[in-house]
């Protein structure tokens, strides 16, 4: 297929983790993929890992935290692709602390990231979204549903998006579009500065999360998922989430 018939998808935070996960998914898929990051070489390096086929793939610097940046980038998708028929908001960042001990540079860092920086990318997007009758996905968490110590910042924001999301799903319908919030429990990523390693075998992988989006992607139009949980299968007993150690159920496995 030529690279002008493909669709397109443009996932912010596509450098590591989950949302390379995506790109490879939506590659192997048949889609053109822009990926960002907040830096140019961190992208390219990601872009590479992807394909080396530079007709399908397109690296950008964005810091979803500028919305002047999300605007730019996603011209730029325009400009190589010529359309945009999938958002995928993904960029995200780990900050724990109790409210006491909580700096405002990381609960700001949180939420413009988490929260504001979802609003930008979509603003962005959004009329190129309506125009391809598209698909928009944020990635949540489980932590937009289950609250924790040491969550405020974390929890804030992502119970927030889960809102946020869920209320553009009905704004965005009528316009034949469809948005979904993806909820995942742990997943095995570079998330609050863990390092992968071979004890992360029993989390979610960022391929299973892929996967995901491709079956979402292949959806009849008229039936729309819009807020999925999605959580390890067979948790160990002894809790190695990257979440902390408790919830407000005393339940350490989301
Ligand atoms: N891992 C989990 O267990 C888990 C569970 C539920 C939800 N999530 C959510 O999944 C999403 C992806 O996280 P991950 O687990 O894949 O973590 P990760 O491996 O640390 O990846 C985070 C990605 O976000 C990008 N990013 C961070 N801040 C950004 C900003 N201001 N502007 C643009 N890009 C930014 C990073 O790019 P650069 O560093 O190159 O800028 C990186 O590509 C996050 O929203 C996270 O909250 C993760």
């Amino acid at each position: 297929m030529q690279a002008e018939n493909r669709k397109t998808a443009y996932i912010t935070g596509g450098t590591k983790g989950i949302g390379l996960g995506i790109a490879q998914s939506l590659l192997a898929a048949g889609y053109n993929v822009a990926i960002t990051g907040r830096k140019l070489s961190s992208a390219r390096e990601a872009a590479l890992l992807l394909s080396t086929d530079e007709t399908r793939v397109l690296a950008l610097e964005s810091d979803v935290g500028n919305a002047k940046a999300e605007r730019e980038a996603i011209q730029k998708v325009i400009n190589k692709f010529g359309k945009l028929d999938v958002l995928i908001a993904n960029a995200g960042v780990g900050y724990f602390a109790a409210i006491d001990e909580m700096s405002e540079d990381l609960w700001n860092e949180t939420i413009n990231t988490n929260l504001t920086g979802v609003f930008h990318t979509v603003r962005a997007g959004v009329e190129e979204i309506k125009r391809s009758r598209g698909y928009i996905i944020t990635i949540a968490s489980l932590a937009g549903t289950n609250f924790f110590e040491n969550g405020a910042a974390y929890n804030a924001s992502k119970y927030g998006l889960v809102g946020f999301t869920q209320a553009i799903m009905l704004d965005l319908r009528k316009y034949g579009v469809k948005v979904t919030t993806i909820m995942p429990g742990s997943v095995t990523s570079h998330f609050n500065n863990h390092i992968p390693n071979s004890t992360d075998a029993w989390k979610i992988q960022p391929e299973d999360i892929g996967e995901l989006v491709v079956d979402l992607l292949k959806m009849n139009p008229r039936a729309l998922p819009s807020k999925i949980e999605i959580r390890p299968a067979m948790p160990p007993e002894k809790n190695t989430s990257p979440f902390p150690k408790t919830n407000q159920q005393g339940n350490t496995k989301i």
